[in-house]
């Protein structure tokens, strides 16, 4: 495992998380390469083939991310503020943080809710 900072120091859970990050890299570099490849393969059956692969890879990203979700209270805050929005990222970012949305942007200010994570 790639640790950066002594790995007997870090807790049991601390590497776990890093065990997910790590297999959250390596989905992401796999859904890149599937993609390249999709992208500019000739043969209409190998590009479909790709494309499936590519997919799956996708499945398997977004489980990891779910999981650091449920371990690692910033990121849960940071997807709730940030997935499924509409406007323009930095908006919703200026928004989550006190400032007035644009452009259709929601603002805390405003509603008190950022409108999102109420599936
Ligand atoms: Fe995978």
């Amino acid at each position: 495992m790639g640790y950066f900072e002594p790995a007997g120091e870090l807790r049991p859970e601390d590497r776990d998380i890093s065990r997910a990050l790590a297999s959250l890299r390596e989905e992401v570099e796999a859904i890149d390469y599937y993609h390249q490849r999709a992208a500019l393969t000739a043969d209409q059956e190998l590009k479909a083939l790709l494309i499936h692969n590519r997919d799956e890879e996708i499945e398997h990203a977004a489980m990891c991310v779910e999981w650091l979700r449920r371990k690692i209270p910033a990121m849960d805050e940071a997807l709730r503020t940030y997935l499924f929005t509409q406007a323009p990222v930095t908006q919703v970012e200026e928004a989550a943080s006190g400032g007035a949305g644009r452009d259709g942007a929601p603002s805390k200010e405003t509603s008190g809710s950022l409108g999102i994570g109420k599936l």
